[in-house]
């Protein structure tokens, strides 16, 4: 069976401009899951990332809520299902201090009571599905074991999980066998979410859990955009193909923040946060992130870039 992959949600880098411009030059992707929107307001302003009329990408697309007041989580579904979106998830994995010491995201794990009257009231007047993501729990990986059978009843349309706790944020290994614990305790569908960085790593996985089909990519697939394809075993083309695509890609990527943000430090600042990720699929990436870092000039970044390419760096794909 043909794998589904999710691009996950980063905040800061998988928004609306990085998903249209990614679908124009890769495939791969079934759904993203689009960083989470913490407002009730209809504003178009505040709600331009999942506005349709600029979501042009070619995969399915779930907005994700952080709230975890069921009045506002239902004021902003509703409105999510009025632009179209049948299907909404709810963040319980964010493990930002601010964010768990309020008891949102991976900081309402422990609190499998008002995680289930949640679920009761918001269901009830929902009229989109309802998917999860998160991890194994704020501070203790006991925290979604004991969760996850009082989810049995419930209609969910999936449970995306990353398995790590909140404590943790994205350090340490994740935990496979707590994993594969959940596994045993859910009639759920399953994503899994969590360090595939790697076609190598993406078949350990499968073969190790064989009863899951749906895998989401985070910063792998960010590091590497071909990685979707790699995983689908679409066509692939020799290193020099992959490199001017690539070249391509930021080209696109470059030119569709330069049309939305204002000021040449805003739209480099925006450009360093995928470079982030970017660069540790090129041999000499570090010292690239270095000079793009001291860049505070489009010019300077657009030579800094060129000289790069110009070298034929060695990519991993
Ligand atoms: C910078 C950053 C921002 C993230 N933003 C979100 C977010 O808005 N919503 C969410 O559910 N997860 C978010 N995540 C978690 C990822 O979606 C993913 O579950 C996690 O990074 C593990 O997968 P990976 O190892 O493939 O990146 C974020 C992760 C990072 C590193």
């Amino acid at each position: 069976m043909k794998p589904i992959l999710y691009m996950a949600p980063i905040m800061g880098v998988t928004g609306c401009i990085y998903r249209n411009t990614y679908s124009q030059f890769f495939n791969g992707y079934d759904i993203a899951v689009m960083p989470f929107i913490n407002n009730t307001s209809k504003k178009k302003s505040l709600l331009s990332d999942v506005l349709p009329e600029r979501n042009k990408a070619n995969f399915e697309l779930v907005p994700q809520i952080l709230h975890k007041n069921p009045k506002d989580f239902i004021i902003l579904a509703k409105n999510l299902y009025e632009m179209g979106y049948k299907t909404v998830n709810w963040n319980l994995g964010c493990p930002l201090p601010m964010i768990r010491k309020k008891k949102k995201g991976s900081g309402l794990l422990p609190y499998s009571d008002e995680i289930v009257n949640f679920l009761k009231e918001v269901i009830a007047e929902l009229p989109n599905q309802i998917s999860l993501k998160v991890r194994l729990g704020s501070e203790e990986k006991s925290d979604l074991a004991n969760l996850l059978p009082m989810l049995n009843d419930f209609p969910l349309k999936e449970i995306i999980i990353h398995p790590r706790t909140g404590k943790q944020l994205y350090t340490g290994e994740v935990d496979l066998t707590a994993f594969e614990e959940s596994l045993s305790l859910t009639n759920h569908t399953i994503v899994y979410s969590g360090d595939i960085d790697s076609l190598e790593k993406y078949k350990i996985l499968s073969a190790r859990f064989p009863i899951v089909n749906r895998w989401m990519l985070g910063r792998g697939g960010i590091t590497n955009p071909f990685l979707p394809e790699q995983i689908k075993n679409i066509e692939s083309a020799n290193k020099d193909a992959n490199l001017k695509r690539f070249i391509s890609f930021h080209q696109a990527l470059l030119y569709g923040y330069q049309k939305e943000l204002s000021g040449q430090a805003h739209l480099i600042g925006k450009m360093k946060e995928v470079w982030r990720y970017w660069v540790k699929a090129f041999e000499g990436g570090d010292r690239l992130f270095l000079d793009i870092s001291r860049t505070n000039n489009v010019k300077k970044y657009l030579d800094t870039i060129e000289q790069f390419f110009r070298e034929k760096p060695s990519a991993r794909y």
